[in-house]
C-alpha cells in the first residue's frame, strides 16, 4: 500500500519535474545532484560558451581583435558593440585578474559588467593578457614550450598592458577609463606608476578589489612558505605553465560539479574567494566553465615574494641577478605615489585578499589628488569577497551604481 503511495507520488512529481538531462544551473547547491528532475534547476546555454557566444545570445556583438606584443605574444581584444545605444561615453578597457579571462566580463547575463557599460553608452574593450584562455598564441612558441611561460606580473604590466591599451587608442582616438579586478588591477599600478607617459592613454583607473600590498593576511603567511616550496620544484622540472588546457579542464569540473561534488566545488570557491554570502548557486557551473584558466609559476612566485617583502616590487631573482638587472640586490619597489591619474578603489571586507591596513596603505600612496576608496556592500552587511565583483548576486545595486557615481 505504502509503496503503491510513494510510487503515484514520485510519478506524479516526475512527470510534474519535466526531465531534462541538460539542466545545468539550480538554484541550490544540493539541487545538482538531481539536476535532471529538479523543479529548481534549468539549462543555461552559457554554461561551457565563449565570449562571442555568450555576447550574441544576450543581443550583443563582439568583435575579435588581435595585436601582438614586442615579444611575440598574440592577444585578442574583444570590443562589445550594440546596435541600440551609440558608445557616447568613450572608450573603457576591461582587464580580468588572475586564473581568468574575459568570459567573466560577459557570463552573466544582465548582471554582466560589459553589457551593463554598453547599455550606458561606453565603448567597451575587453582585455586578455598572454596565458589566458583567448591569449595562448605566439608567433613562435606553443604553450607546450616552457619558454611560452617565461614571464611574471612586471611582463603583463610592462608590454601587455600598454600593447592593448595603445591598440584600443589607436582605434578609438579618446583616453581610456580602465577597470580592473584582482591582477588587473596590480598590472595598472605597476604600468601608470613606471611610465610618464601612460597618462596619454588612461583617463582613469577603476580596481575591483585591488591587489597591491599582500602582507600580514594569515592564510597567506601560512600557505607562502609552500607555495614558494611548489613553484622552485615546478620551476626545476620546467613545468612554468599551469591549467592551460582550459577546455578539458573546465569540461571535467563542470561535469565533477553537477553530479558528484557541487558542495566541494561550492567550498572551492570560498576557500580561494573569500567569506561567500552571495554568490548565486545558479552560476556554479559557469563559475567553472572559465575557471581556472593558464597561468605562469613566475606570476604566482611573485605574488608570493610580494607577500613575504611585504613591498609592492618587481620580481625578485636573487641578490646576484637582480644585481646585474636593477643594480641593486634588492628588487626596485614600484612608487605608487607616481600615480596622478583619478583612482578608485572598490574592495570587499569579505574578500580573501583584503586586509585593512594594506588598502589603507595602497590608498595613502597613490599619488593622485582625484582618489576614492569604496567598501562594497558594507551598506547592506553583505561585503563582497572577492569574486563578488564578477558574480555577485547584488553586483548592480552594491558596485555598478556606485561605480558610476564616479564617472
Ligand atoms: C621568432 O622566430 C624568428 C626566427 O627564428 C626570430 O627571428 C624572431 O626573433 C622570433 N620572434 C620572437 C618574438 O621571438
Ligand atoms: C540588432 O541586432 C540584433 C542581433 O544582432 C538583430 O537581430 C536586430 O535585427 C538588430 N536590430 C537593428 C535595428 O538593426
Ligand atoms: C535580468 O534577467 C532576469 C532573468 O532573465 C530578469 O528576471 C530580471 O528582471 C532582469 N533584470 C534586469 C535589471 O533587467
Ligand atoms: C598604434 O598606432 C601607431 C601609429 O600608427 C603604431 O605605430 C602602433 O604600432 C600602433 N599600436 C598598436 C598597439 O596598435
Ligand atoms: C616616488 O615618487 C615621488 C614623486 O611622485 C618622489 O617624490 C619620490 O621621491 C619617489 N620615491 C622614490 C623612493 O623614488
Amino acid at each position: 500500500m505504502r509503496l503503491k503511495f510513494l510510487f503515484f507520488f514520485l510519478t506524479i512529481h516526475l512527470i510534474e519535474a519535466d526531465i531534462n538531462p541538460e539542466n545545468n544551473a539550480c538554484s541550490s547547491i544540493e539541487s545538482y545532484h538531481i539536476a535532471q528532475m529538479s523543479k529548481k534547476c534549468f539549462y543555461n546555454p552559457d554554461v561551457l560558451s565563449d565570449v562571442p557566444t555568450m555576447t550574441a545570445r544576450h543581443g550583443y556583438e563582439a568583435k575579435t581583435f588581435t595585436v601582438t606584443t614586442s615579444d611575440g605574444y598574440i592577444l585578442t581584444i574583444f570590443r562589445i558593440i550594440s546596435n541600440k545605444t551609440e558608445p557616447v561615453n568613450g572608450p573603457v578597457l576591461v582587464q580580468h585578474g588572475i586564473l581568468g579571462s574575459s568570459s567573466s566580463w560577459v557570463a552573466i547575463g544582465n548582471r554582466s559588467l560589459a553589457f551593463y557599460l554598453v547599455d550606458r553608452g561606453y565603448d567597451v574593450w575587453l582585455g586578455n593578457t598572454r596565458g589566458s584562455y583567448y591569449s595562448n598564441q605566439h608567433v613562435n612558441l606553443s604553450v607546450e614550450n616552457p619558454e611560452y611561460w617565461d614571464f611574471d606580473v612586471d611582463t603583463i604590466a610592462s608590454i601587455d598592458i600598454p600593447t592593448q591599451l595603445k591598440f584600443v587608442f589607436n582605434n578609438t582616438g579618446e583616453k581610456i577609463t580602465y577597470i580592473g579586478h584582482s591582477m588587473g588591477t596590480s598590472v595598472i599600478f605597476m604600468y601608470v606608476a613606471s611610465n610618464w607617459d601612460a597618462d596619454n592613454y588612461v583617463k582613469e583607473i577603476i580596481a575591483l578589489a585591488p591587489i597591491a600590498y599582500l602582507n600580514d593576511i594569515p592564510i597567506f603567511e601560512f600557505v607562502r612558505p609552500l607555495g614558494l616550496f611548489l613553484v622552485k620544484i615546478l620551476d626545476f622540472v620546467e613545468i612554468t605553465g599551469l591549467f592551460y588546457h582550459e577546455d578539458a579542464i573546465h569540461g571535467l569540473l563542470t561535469q565533477i560539479c553537477k553530479n558528484t561534488a557541487p558542495e566541494l566545488c561550492s567550498l572551492l570557491i570560498s576557500l580561494t574567494s573569500g567569506k561567500t554570502v552571495q554568490f548565486p548557486p545558479d552560476d556554479l557551473l559557469l563559475y567553472y566553465s572559465y575557471w581556472p584558466g593558464g597561468i605562469s609559476i613566475y606570476i604566482l612566485q611573485q605574488y608570493l615574494q610580494i607577500i613575504q617583502s611585504k613591498q609592492f616590487q618587481k620580481f625578485d631573482y636573487g641578490p646576484k641577478r637582480n644585481a646585474k638587472l636593477y643594480g641593486s640586490q634588492t628588487p626596485p619597489v614600484y612608487n605608487l605615489s607616481e600615480i596622478k591619474l583619478p583612482t578608485h578603489l572598490f574592495y570587499g571586507e569579505n574578500d580573501i585578499f583584503y586586509r585593512k591596513e594594506n588598502i589603507e596603505r595602497l590608498y595613502n600612496e597613490i599619488g593622485s589628488s582625484d582618489k576614492t576608496a569604496f567598501s562594497v556592500g558594507t551598506d547592506e552587511e553583505k561585503p563582497f569577497d572577492h569574486i563578488d565583483f564578477l558574480y555577485s548576486e547584488n553586483l548592480i545595486q552594491f558596485l555598478y551604481e556606485r561605480m558610476f557615481d564616479n564617472l
